[in-house]
């Protein structure tokens, strides 16, 4: 029998539920923003099979190693990018590959980055203080616990963490600088806060917030979805799945913001915002786990699916085919219908 431990896996997340909301169709274009280890890539893959297209986007290159190998027998029909989402629409720009069909955010980490023991990431493991997504970041947690002033690290702590004890641990780091390791930043919570409260670690909440303020997470998804809006074609899908309420209050707030034609101050007497709608909610209710799929796998406990859909406004149509109009040549005393018409379906992404 061996005895060699096998290599840390991720379990994909809402997995059915995602494809459902992608609406995944055979020959659609698809960009899966967090490629983890693929397991949703491989499921949009499948689903989109014959002439289906994927563009995979993560920060970690390990990541983007790994799913490379998950995914190598859709070579063909792959496009794998080690890169931050926040950088989405250049992204696409230089690849030419928008509108699409459908835009995936499954947020956070995937179980290789946690499992992993050098990276930090983990209260469990023992480890030098990084939490960087990518090598190429320069901020690590090493960095912040150890520089920053007593008041700031407080502040991300309650803010980035929702931690309550947020000034006690913060003065008790400022005490036991330098911290190098994983370890001792943990014990130095316990002996700030006391030991185990309820169902999570003392840590939990200090880890979640240097994590997001080392990979500016927050800021980023404000960004990428913006983004992402401009590159889905007509009735192409938007779905987030996120694993912690910050992440998941900005993602409701952007869906439901997006999807109202105003948004002025309640009591405005006449609308002077001028904001259209560009998206349609497809689940009013956020979508979670069956308590089965928690059973089977503990870590989809806080995820949350969000899904909606690109409309497009009167006003984008008209400027579209205007310029459309203008761009085709006349020729043989009449427009080139089917030229024009190739390139509507482009525009709006109709079979
Ligand atoms: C939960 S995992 C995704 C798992 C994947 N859906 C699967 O089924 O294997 C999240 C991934 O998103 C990546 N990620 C997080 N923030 C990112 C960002 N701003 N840009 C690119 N990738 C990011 C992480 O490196 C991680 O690999």
């Amino acid at each position: 029998m061996s005895l060699r431990a096998s290599p840390p896996t991720h379990v994909p997340v809402l997995l059915q539920e995602t494809i459902e909301a992608l609406a995944v169709q055979p020959g659609g274009r698809y960009i899966d923003c967090t490629l983890g280890a693929g397991g949703h890539a491989a499921a949009i893959l499948e689903h989109s099979s014959p002439g289906g297209q994927l563009l995979g986007i993560d920060a970690d290159p390990e990541a983007v190693k790994v799913a490379g190998e998950r995914l190598k027998a859709h070579s063909g029909s792959t496009l794998l990018i080690n890169e931050n989402f926040v950088n989405l629409q250049a992204i696409c720009i230089k690849y030419d590959f928008h509108p699409v069909h459908g835009i995936l955010f499954d947020l956070g980490l995937s179980s290789l980055q946690l499992d992993s023991n050098g990276r930090g990431f983990s209260f469990r493991h023992d480890a030098s203080l990084d939490m960087r997504l990518s090598p190429d970041q320069e901020v690590t947690a090493a960095d912040i616990v150890n520089t920053f002033p007593e008041t700031e690290l407080a502040y991300l702590i309650k803010t980035c963490g929702e931690e309550g004890f947020s000034h006690q641990i913060a003065r008790h780091i400022v005490q036991k600088r330098p911290i190098r390791t994983t370890l001792q930043l943990v014990r130095t919570i316990e002996q700030a806060i006391g030991g185990r409260r309820g169902k999570i670690h003392p840590a939990t909440k200090t880890f979640q917030a240097l994590r997001i303020t080392v990979n500016r997470e927050l800021e980023h998804l404000e960004s990428a979805l913006k983004q992402a809006v401009s590159l889905l074609g007509f009735e192409g899908k938007l779905v987030v799945i996120s694993y912690h309420s910050l992440e998941d209050r900005i993602v409701k707030q952007f869906m439901h913001q997006e999807s109202k034609d105003c948004i002025c101050p309640p009591g405005t007497p006449t609308c002077v915002c001028g904001h259209t709608a560009s998206l349609r909610l497809i689940n009013k209710k956020v979508i979670t786990p069956s308590l089965a799929e928690v059973q089977l796998n503990p870590r989809s406990r806080s995820a949350k699916l969000r899904a909606a859909e690109r409309i497009i406004t009167y006003d984008e149509q008209y400027k579209t085919i205007e310029k459309l109009c203008f761009s085709v040549k006349p020729k043989d005393n009449g427009w080139r219908k089917p030229t024009l018409l190739k390139r509507l379906q482009r525009a709006f992404l109709t079979p």
